[in-house]
This record gives C-alpha cells, sequence and structure tokens, in this order.
C-alpha cells in the first residue's frame, strides 16, 4: 500500500536577530529552548560581514576581526541600518540594503540549526519594542529573504518576559503562582528596551514600554575604546589612532577588557605599535566613571516610563536583566538602587530572547491546528495554554490641517501604548460631487528617542463610480496585530457599489495589493515611483514643524480600571479639535481640486480577538467565533466606540441602492 507522504513537521525556532551578536534556539521535543551554536560552538554570532572579492561572504567572528583594518570590506551590525529606504552598501559589484544583510546573518544562523533539526520553515524573530511599522516590516521581509516561508515576530522584552514565566534553564515550566508586574531592562549591544508586564498564570500582557534605539553595550564600548586610546597615545608617544592595524586590535582587545570588567576589579591590556608592545592596567572604577552619563540615561528612561505610567517601585513585582550588556556591574547597582528591590537575573543575557522568541513559536504552533508540531503532547498542551499581548510602541493616525493657520499637524487614532491587537474605523466623507479618489496621508509617531514622524503612505480609493455626491461616506479601517503589524483598507459605501482595498506597507510607500470589488475595473497595483509623485507630504510635515505648530498630542491609552469603567468615554478634545480642523481644511480646499476629504465621526482603538482577530461585539464576545474577552480582563469597549459601532451598523442596515445626498448645512 502507498503511503502518504506525511507533511514535514514544525519546528519551534526563535532567532534573535541582535545589533552585535545573534543567535538561534529550537525547542526540542519537551518543549525546552536549546539554543544551536555556529561552527565555532559559539552560542551567538557576530552580526558582522565580511565580502571579499571572488569568495563567499563571511558572517560572524572572522569578518569582526577586520572591521578595522579593511573597513570597506567589512560591514558592521546592519540592524542599526534597518528601515533607512536609502541606505545601501555597494561590494563587489552587487548592492545590498540592510534587508539582504539581515537576511544573509539569518540564513547563515539557519544553514546551523537545519544541520541540526532539518529544514525550518517557519520562525519568530525578535524586534525591539521600539521598531518602527517600516522596521518591522523590513525584519519580516529578510526572514522571508532567508528563505522562510512564514516569519512572525516578537519584540525583545516579550520574549525575555515569557523566557522568565514559562521557566528557566534547570527550572522547567516553573509556573509562577502570583500574578506579577515585571519591568523587563533589557540592554542589549545597540538598544535599550523597557518593558512593564503583567503576568497572570497564562499570559503576558504587556502595560507599557519606552527605551533608547540608539543606547547600548557598543556606547559602553566605545567610550573605552577613547580611553585606552588616549592611554596609548600617551605611552607610545605617538599619534596611534591613525594607524588601522592599532586600532582594530584595540577594538578587539576592548571588547574582551570590557566583558572581563565585569568579573574583575582590574584588567590587563597589551597593544602593539611599530613593533612595540606596551601594557596598561586599567580598573573597573575607571571604566565606571567614565560611563556614568550612560548609566544615567538609563535611569532617566527607566524613571520616565514609569512616570508615564503613573507607577512607582511599589507597582512592580520584580526586575528581570536581560541583554549582555546587562551584565555589567555598574547596571546592576544602579538598577538596584534606584528600585529598592533584588533584582532578578536568573536569565541567561544573552540567549533568553532568542529563548522566548523559540517559546513563542512553540505556542504558535500549539494553537495552530494544522501544523504537526514537534511537540509532545504535555509540552503542547502548556504552551497552547499561554497567551501574550503587546501594545504598540509608536502612535497611528493621519495628518489634518489646524483650525487656525491650516498647518497639517499629526491625529493620532491609535495612540501609543494601546494593547494588541486593535483596529480603528473611522468614516471620512467625500468633499466634492463627482469626487474620483481620495487619499488619506497615514503616519507614525516618532518615539521618545527619534521624535520625527514617519509618513507611512497614502490609503488611496482610486477609480471611484461616477456621479458621487459630496458626503459618500468612506470607512477606513486601522488594523494592528499582534506584532504591530499594520493594515490599511478602505471602504467606499455607495449604493450598491462597495470598493475594498487592502493595503500594505512597500518601500516605506503604501502599494495596493488587492481590490476586490466586484463592479469597479480590477486595477493594476501602483509602482512606488507613481506612488512618489503624488502631492509631498513628508515636506509638509516638516514645514509644520518649521513653523513650530502646536500639535495635536498623542492621546495615552489608558487601561479601563474598575474606577473608570463605568464612566462613558466622552469625544476626546483633540479628537473634536481634529474634526474641526479638517473641515475646515475641506472649506478651504473645495476649489483645489484635490483627494483631501473630511472626518465625519471619532473613532477610538478597540480591541480584537486574539483567535480571529475580529472585533468583540458590545456585550464583549467576538463577532465571529463568540469567544469572551477574557484576554484584556481590565479593557472596556468605550461608549464612544459602541455608539460609532451601533451608528455605522444602522446606516449600512438602512442603506438605499443610491445614496442621498447630505442636507447642507
Ligand atoms: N560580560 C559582559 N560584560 C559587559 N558587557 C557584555 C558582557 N557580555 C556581553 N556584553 C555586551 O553585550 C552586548 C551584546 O548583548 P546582546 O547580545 O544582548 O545584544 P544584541 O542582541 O547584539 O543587541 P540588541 O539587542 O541591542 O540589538 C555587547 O555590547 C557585548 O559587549
Ligand atoms: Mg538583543
Amino acid at each position: 500500500m502507498n503511503q502518504i507522504p506525511s507533511s514535514p513537521k514544525r519546528h519551534a525556532v526563535g532567532i534573535d536577530f541582535g545589533t552585535t551578536y545573534s543567535s538561534i534556539s529550537c525547542l526540542n521535543r519537551h518543549g525546552q529552548p536549546i539554543t544551536i551554536p555556529n561552527e565555532y560552538g559559539e552560542p551567538s554570532t557576530p552580526s558582522a560581514l565580511l565580502f571579499e572579492p571572488g569568495q563567499e561572504i563571511v558572517i560572524g567572528r572572522r569578518a569582526l576581526e577586520r572591521a578595522i583594518e579593511q573597513p570597506e570590506k567589512v560591514i558592521l551590525y546592519p540592524k542599526r541600518e534597518i528601515g533607512k529606504p536609502n541606505k545601501k552598501w555597494y561590494l563587489n559589484g552587487e548592492t545590498y540594503t540592510p534587508v539582504d544583510l539581515a537576511a544573509l546573518i539569518i540564513r547563515k544562523l539557519l544553514n546551523h540549526a537545519e544541520r541540526k533539526v532539518g529544514r525550518i520553515r517557519t520562525a519568530v524573530i525578535t524586534v525591539p519594542a521600539q521598531f518602527s511599522e517600516v522596521q518591522r516590516q523590513e525584519v519580516v521581509a529578510a526572514g522571508h529573504k532567508a528563505g522562510l516561508k512564514t516569519v512572525d515576530i516578537i519584540n525583545e522584552p516579550v520574549a525575555a518576559a515569557l523566557c522568565h514565566v514559562l521557566g528557566t534553564e534547570g527550572l522547567w515550566f516553573t509556573e509562577l503562582t502570583e500574578t506579577q508586574r515585571i519591568l523587563v531592562f533589557d540592554l542589549g549591544g545597540g538598544t535599550f528596551d523597557l518593558s512593564i508586564v503583567h503576568y497572570s498564570p497564562n499570559e503576558v500582557q504587556v502595560i507599557g514600554g519606552g527605551g533608547h534605539l540608539h543606547l547600548g553595550g557598543l556606547d559602553w564600548s566605545h567610550k573605552l575604546e577613547e580611553y585606552l586610546c588616549r592611554k596609548f597615545s600617551q605611552r607610545f608617544q605617538q599619534p596611534v589612532a591613525q594607524d588601522p592595524h592599532f586600532l582594530q586590535q584595540l577594538v578587539t582587545e576592548t571588547e574582551q577588557v570590557k566583558r572581563t570588567l565585569s568579573q574583575k576589579p582590574e584588567v590587563e591590556v597589551t597593544c602593539e605599535f611599530n613593533k612595540e608592545r606596551d601594557t596598561l592596567k586599567i580598573q573597573r572604577k575607571v571604566f565606571e566613571e567614565l560611563c556614568e552619563p550612560l548609566v544615567e540615561e538609563t535611569r532617566q528612561i527607566t524613571l520616565d516610563l514609569l512616570k508615564k505610567h503613573n507607577m512607582g517601585w511599589a507597582h512592580i513585582d520584580a526586575v528581570l536583566l536581560v541583554g549582555g550588556a546587562s551584565r555589567m556591574p555598574m547596571i546592576r547597582r544602579s538598577m538596584k538602587k534606584l528600585s529598592g528591590r533584588t533584582l532578578n537575573s536568573s536569565l541567561s543575557p544573552d540567549h533568553s530572547i532568542a529563548h522566548g522568541a523559540a517559546y513563542f513559536a512553540g505556542m504558535l504552533s500549539s494553537n495552530d491546528g494544522f501544523a504537526r508540531s514537534i511537540l509532545e503532547e504535555p509540552a503542547q498542551q502548556r504552551l497552547a495554554r499561554m497567551s501574550q499581548r503587546s501594545v504598540n510602541s509608536r502612535g497611528l493616525g493621519i495628518m489634518v490641517r489646524t483650525q487656525e493657520n491650516a498647518n497639517r499637524v499629526p491625529h493620532y487614532l491609535i495612540p501609543t501604548n494601546t494593547p494588541l491587537p486593535a483596529q480603528v474605523s473611522q468614516v471620512f466623507e467625500t468633499v466634492r460631487p463627482n469626487q474620483s479618489m481620495i487619499k488619506i496621508p497615514i503616519i507614525e509617531s516618532g518615539t521618545q528617542t527619534d521624535t520625527s514622524l514617519v509618513h507611512l503612505g497614502d490609503c488611496r480609493v482610486e477609480n471611484l463610480p461616477p456621479n458621487l455626491p459630496e458626503g459618500t461616506e468612506v470607512l477606513v479601517t486601522m488594523k494592528y496585530d499582534h506584532a504591530a503589524m499594520l493594515e490599511v483598507s478602505a471602504k467606499v459605501l455607495e449604493g450598491s457599489t462597495s470598493s475594498r482595498m487592502k493595503i500594505t506597507r512597500s518601500k516605506n510607500i503604501v502599494q495596493q495589493l488587492e481590490f476586490d470589488d466586484k463592479i469597479l475595473p480590477q486595477r493594476r497595483p501602483k509602482s512606488d515611483s507613481d506612488l512618489r509623485q503624488s502631492p509631498p507630504l513628508i515636506n509638509e510635515i516638516q514645514e509644520a514643524k518649521a513653523q513650530k505648530v502646536e500639535s495635536f498630542p498623542q492621546k495615552k491609552w489608558q487601561p479601563q480600571t474598575k474606577k473608570t469603567r463605568s464612566k462613558p468615554i466622552g469625544k476626546a478634545n483633540t479628537l473634536t479639535m481634529a474634526i474641526i480642523a479638517a473641515e475646515k481644511a475641506v472649506k478651504e480646499d473645495q476649489q483645489v481640486p484635490s483627494s483631501i476629504i473630511k472626518l465625519a465621526s471619532s473613532a477610538i482603538p478597540i480591541p480584537l480577538c486574539e483567535d480571529c482577530m475580529e472585533p468583540f461585539d458590545n456585550e464583549g464576545n467576538c463577532s465571529k467565533c463568540r469567544n469572551p474577552m477574557v484576554q484584556a480582563k481590565e479593557f472596556e469597549i468605550p461608549k464612544a466606540v459602541q455608539q460609532q459601532q451601533a451608528r455605522f451598523n444602522q446606516k449600512k442596515r438602512h442603506q438605499k441602492p443610491t445614496a442621498t445626498r447630505r442636507p447642507k448645512k
């Protein structure tokens, strides 16, 4: 009898794509994360690439060791360039983008893992919580480019928290009995990520996050390199910094010195210059004095985060230290003093992020009925019970015009720290009769440390049917999934004609992927260059900033506490202002044949069902699978949203085949 070939089993693979070091972990049958070492037996691989003409690209330690002497051949830390659309490298006749380089590193990790476990098709890749939509998309693109069919992403601090609650080395599946609020302090090589996480036995939920995208172990290394360079210049009485060979030695030695200073109070360092060797001693105390401003910065960011969430240390049950640079005694001492409590440093600072990602991969495969996971039943069951909820680190919205001076300002529809997944829908109206196209500029806020806005692209609905009356309604929906990946859709409601389009971003520009309307002609996706010819919104944003226009503040997401729950949430002031502003802009724009549309109703983000991503209804049940809204106990659908949903549903029910014109005011 012919055996039907069984589909390959799904491995639970987690990849920590780090600024300085990257690593890969897989869950074994029992659900324990195992780090897979590289060809040198190192658990993590330096994120460095060496391009020798006519030879294979070398990734890892060998590339790192040539970085200073042959900078034209080595690329270091491509993660820092992720999300920069114009960043490119020209090497050996080829052009590489940050996505290409990330893909090469991920492929290298996968190669080693595949030698151990067989073909890998799906993986979870970690990203800093502060990463923007653009950066997240690029990491996913890099995963696909590396040959993965399915790529999920998880925020690094969430991965660390999962690792903490699902068990650490030697404490397999130790379930914490109590609910806890954990502050995850992740100081890596290039980024500082902070998250406040709420743990209950089967759920890890992020309450809020902060950090700095350019603060990490590299900055501590640079301080030490500068100091040692000065000292060696005095010793050799020569400007040693001009010698690339010397600098290469110094950088390699410094990394070792920095690590040893975490163990010993004093370390010797020997370097060679013009065939002369000399040895210096450096004390931990000196290193700590040099780096005090950096430590202070981590303190400030931590306190700011607590303040932003109206919390004190009494609200935090555990402080979890992760990331290689958190090994430094100055960091541990500072956090201990600041928090006044014993720190939890039981997790491996280097591996916990990749391990957490592997746990998350296990959770996803255990919840996927189609996947044949390699996990044994008890591990599958435990992982299937676990869930995680994150928040978005950047606000998402549209540009509107101010009433006072008609400058464009951001109006955030999904504020930062909104629990994910979430979606917001808002009704807009066309402003002219016979309008053929509408365009909504979509923006994402910066972070604390990178404050500029990002224009994600325009949500466009084109080829509207002819003779549409002014005031035709368009429902725009922005949807953020678990991993803060964005999807925007727009639906035109006009008589029996409805058009719907799904857009995703590509190369910092929104691209139409799908136009599923039956009546309207199919449209081919626009090329990026076509879309770039649209009115230059970025200039307008810059212009608005240059004129120091008061911008609408981001409305902070406040989970509904018992105290506030009964109070209906009114329309936010900012929103009302935005609507007025938009209406004013509409009047002014009427002469201009533009595609501007007006805001017709308020919108507040609503939570989505974890399983099917559908919104919850007024009773708090999923409108599709009827799951109750158990995941977000502190969350209640705000009255304003309920009313908006009811209004919209009612309108939909009573819609006549032909649209009626709105009475003119
Ligand atoms: N024992 C140690 N003492 C001091 N620093 C250390 C030690 N071990 C590792 N580091 C530093 O930790 C950093 C690497 O940490 P990690 O691997 O967590 O970061 P990454 O994942 O590369 O970066 P990121 O998470 O910021 O993208 C490096 O700067 C390294 O020098
Ligand atoms: Mg890291």
